[in-house]
């Protein structure tokens, strides 16, 4: 059966640290505990649509070395098509993450094999995007390929959500019109509008800009704050479940996730925000990337309760 979710990006292996605080510039810090996890935004967010009931393939690269097989292993795992999942002489990428007493992180990333997902290796699979009704990508491979990957959603009339991240500039101008859904955070927002997001207010403004850009539908993720959806005709703040933080890493990925998977399901857009807040909640309850995302079930457990 083809994929509805299909997503397009990065797999990282996560070495994380747990520190009472982030380090200063040139400091040493004694850190508490040391874990590789699976993570990478790409991935985390198949997981997360998998986990959260979608039918998911995957588009990416992983390295020759241990680190890529334990990747790809993870994403079979959870049921996800991994057949355009390429395996690429050399390292896979890894995240250096530190994460805080207070839950905040630190991140630094090294490509390894996402760097080598070119838009060529797209076309090989363009049988997997033909299969698609949601396309879902990030900014942690090579910049022609996401645009190559907007493009070809936008010409197969598929569903094209992109989570700008990490984003330290404005996005290609001609990158908005390919865009059904854009989802940066605060800082994201920030860059690629280039208001300083720091309140709903300047929220509100940078999704305006956003949209007179060219992008279909804003969302900006707000974290504990919640989320601001913008449509061009209004807007709507739609408020967080409040949940006691122990790591926010993967956060993001698990609200885009679940949000493309609510989609897939034909779920409004509404509802499908509302889950992906229920299940990006839920995962900053729990350490690590792709091991802190809920199910579905948990999801139903938590809106129960
Ligand atoms: O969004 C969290 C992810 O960012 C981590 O899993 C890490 O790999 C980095 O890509």
């Amino acid at each position: 059966m083809p994929a509805k979710v299909v997503v397009i990006g990065s797999l990282n292996m996560d070495l994380v640290t747990r520190a009472s605080r982030l380090p200063h510039a040139g400091e040493t810090l004694i850190g508490q505990t040391f874990s590789t996890v699976p993570g990478g935004k790409g991935a985390n967010q198949a997981v997360a649509a998998a986990r959260l009931g979608g039918e998911v393939a995957m588009i990416g690269c992983v390295g020759t070395d241990a680190y890529g097989s334990q990747l790809r292993e993870a994403l079979l795992f959870e049921g996800i098509d991994c057949q355009a999942v390429s395996s690429v002489a050399g390292s896979s990428g890894v995240a250096l993450i530190v994460v805080d007493d207070s839950s905040q992180n630190a991140i630094v990333i090294v490509a390894g094999s996402n760097g080598a997902l070119t838009p060529a290796s797209l076309q090989a699979f363009d049988a997997v995007l033909q299969g698609a009704d949601v396309i879902v990508c990030q900014l942690e491979v090579p910049m022609d390929t996401v645009g190559y990957a907007l493009k070809r959603g936008r010409e197969l009339g598929k569903t094209v959500i992109l989570n700008p991240a990490p984003a330290s500039a404005p996005l290609p101008a001609e990158w908005y019109a390919l865009i059904d859904y854009l989802i940066p955070n605060e800082s994201e927002a920030s860059a690629l509008s280039g208001v300083m997001v720091d309140s709903l207010d300047s929220a509100k403004e940078a999704a305006t800009r956003l949209i007179e850009a060219g992008a279909g539908k804003v969302i900006v993720t707000l974290g504990a704050q919640g989320a601001l959806f913008a449509d061009g005709q209004g807007f709507e703040r739609l408020v967080a479940p409040k949940v006691k933080a122990v790591d926010t890493t993967a956060a993001g990925d698990t609200f885009v996730g679940g949000f493309a998977a609510a989609l897939s399901a034909g779920k409004s857009e509404a509802e499908a925000i509302r889950f992906g807040q229920v299940a990006a909640a839920l995962s900053v309850t729990r350490a690590g990337a792709q091991p802190s995302i809920p199910t579905l079930h948990d999801v139903q457990g938590f809106v129960a309760s």
